[in-house]
């Protein structure tokens, strides 16, 4: 392995793989490990120094791999564990390091742990997992009850997630110890860093009591009661202890619901992870008849808050899009705008912010939302329970397919998009889940051939930052904060300055080119730029 500088996930691009949709190579229509593996030299064309891996493990993949039932194999599907240390070494050749995904709140009803539990209150796993004689009025991500009863042990379990995905009880020392074994038989394989999934429900109140219900179901969603709870840093100092300490391992960790004030707390220094995703800045939310709906100063002012917090403690991962949201650019921009307009002017902020940038496979060239009209279409679960609520909240199946269209995960699933061969080259089988139909129009290969395409221009952009010192090093500087269509900000470092000018709106938007103080264009993701005067979704940098 090669030896990295302590901080070098500050100064690469990170890149999420979704393994079943980026690349077949067994034609079963399933992404795979080799898949990803004959892919690297692209990933190195894009910057990318690391990469994260959704989770590869054993899994009956019903919620696509976050059902662990065994943490120390891989999933067939996939491949093989030699497949898995095969793609670590020709990564680590490209100094690209992979990313784990650490599921450490639940793991599949199939796991060999729970199996055990559920036998009875006498088995030596008994209270690896919650059991409780009666449920209370939470109710699951996924929807339903977050209880589900067991015949075999006569008494419910705990599930945040899914009702197959039963939740492990941290409170016992004995789970904290083989979850902490599992990152280290990881770190032995030579992983570079975990991203540990759904992390800041892992602490759940004691006393189990019922909530003030949200919907007309009596129910409150579990993690209203469960998120961020007391006592949830001193088990995650324990794992920092027992799994990081002393090691040059990156860790990120998903944290929905972290405020920029209690980041101190979580990353940094005295915090625990390098990096916390938090999700004040997306669209959509949790419940997709009722969507928390963000205007540009909403985003902008939520992105502004988390820089500010994060100068002062810890790193940012800059991210518009993972594989549980939908492409960015159909959430921030209207159905009419200009697709490859707009990814360019996330790409500017993607690349540009203070922070690593986060890249899902696929935004890179601007991929869409999918525009499937029955619910039978969407594969992930979600989409469907979600469906079923708005149904029985009393919206309509127009209404409801909809807010499916609108949020589904599906949205980001669908195939890699390579070139206008069938399948887009994916796979030469019959792929899982459909491909997005606009793939002959919108592919790497046609991409690779415009010079005017999303992916020239984030390639532009990506090479600008790695020769900038300013833009890995330098301070944000908020601009034009009230302004409700452009974002704006400043980077400095050791006497230079970046300006960038983001116009997030569909229609032209001025500014007081004073701002610039003689700044000259550096870029643009147009071609008629001009000071003091930004068209629909224009992105301008100057120095
Ligand atoms: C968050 C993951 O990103 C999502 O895909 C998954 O369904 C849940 N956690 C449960 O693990």
């Amino acid at each position: 392995m090669k030896q990295m500088d302590a901080q070098w996930w500050k100064k690469t691009v990170c890149y999420e793989i979704y393994p079943s949709s980026f690349q077949d190579t067994n034609g079963d229509g399933v992404g795979d490990l080799k898949g990803i593996t004959s892919r690297l030299d692209y990933l190195a064309s894009l910057g990318v120094g690391c990469i994260w891996l959704t989770p590869v493990y054993a899994s009956p993949m019903k919620d696509n791999g976050y059902d662990v039932s065994d943490f120390y194999k891989i999933n067939p599907l996939y491949g093989t564990m030699e497949d898995m240390e095969n793609l670590i070494a020709e990564a680590d050749k490209r100094n690209i390091k992979i990313v784990m995904d650490l599921v450490f709140n639940h793991v599949s009803e199939e796991n060999a742990w729970f199996q055990e539990s559920k036998k009875s209150k006498e088995n030596p796993k008994s209270d690896w997992f919650i059991w409780r004689d009666t449920p209370n009025n939470w109710r699951g991500i996924f929807g339903g009850s977050a209880w589900k009863w067991c015949e075999e042990r006569k008494q419910y379990y705990l599930h945040t997630f899914g009702d197959f995905q039963p939740d492990l009880n941290w409170e016992n020392p004995e789970v904290r110890k083989a979850l902490y074994d599992v990152a280290n038989f990881w770190i032995q394989k030579g992983v570079g860093g975990f991203r540990l999934d759904a992390v800041v429900y892992i602490k759940k109140p004691q006393d189990f009591a019922d909530g003030k219900p949200d919907a007309s179901d009596g129910m409150v969603l579990i993690h209203e009661m469960t998120a961020n709870r007391d006592g949830i840093l001193d088990y995650l100092h324990e794992f920092k202890k027992n799994v990081l300490d002393g090691k040059n391992i990156f860790t990120v960790g998903e944290a929905n619901g972290i405020l920029p004030e209690q980041l101190k707390d979580w990353v940094g220094s005295e915090g625990v992870f390098d990096m916390l995703f938090e999700f004040n800045h997306l669209q959509g939310g949790d419940i997709w008849y009722n969507p928390i709906v963000l205007s540009t100063l909403d985003v902008k002012n939520a992105i502004f808050q988390s820089q500010k917090a994060t100068a002062l403690n810890g790193w940012y991962p800059v991210f518009f899009e993972n594989h549980d949201k939908p492409r960015s650019v159909n959430a921030y921009f209207s159905k009419a705008a200009d697709k490859a307009l707009a990814s360019k002017a996330l790409t500017t902020l993607l690349l540009t912010l203070r922070g690593t940038p986060f890249v899902y496979e696929g935004e890179e060239i601007g991929m869409t939302n999918v525009d499937w009209d029955s619910i039978e279409a969407y594969h992930e679960l979600n989409s469907r329970s979600q469906y079923e609520m708005a149904l029985q909240e009393g919206f309509s199946h127009e209404q409801a397919i909809g807010f499916v269209k609108a949020l589904s995960r599906d949205n980001a699933r669908t195939p890699m998009q390579w070139d206008s061969s069938p399948n887009a080259g994916f796979t030469t089988g019959k792929p899982w889940i459909p491909l997005n139909e606009n793939f002959k129009q919108l592919n790497v290969a046609l991409q690779e051939e415009n010079a005017n395409s999303p992916l020239a221009y984030y390639r532009r952009l990506v090479n600008l930052r790695k020769q900038s010192p300013v833009l890995l090093n330098g301070n944000f500087l908020p601009l034009l904060a009230d302004d409700p269509q452009i974002f704006a900000f400043r980077r400095e470092f050791e006497g230079k300055a970046l300006t960038v000018l983001v116009n997030l709106s569909e229609s032209e938007a001025h500014y007081d080119s004073s701002i610039l103080s003689g700044q000259k264009l550096l870029l643009s993701n147009r071609n008629d730029a001009s000071v003091g005067i930004l068209r629909p979704l224009e992105a301008n940098l100057f120095e």
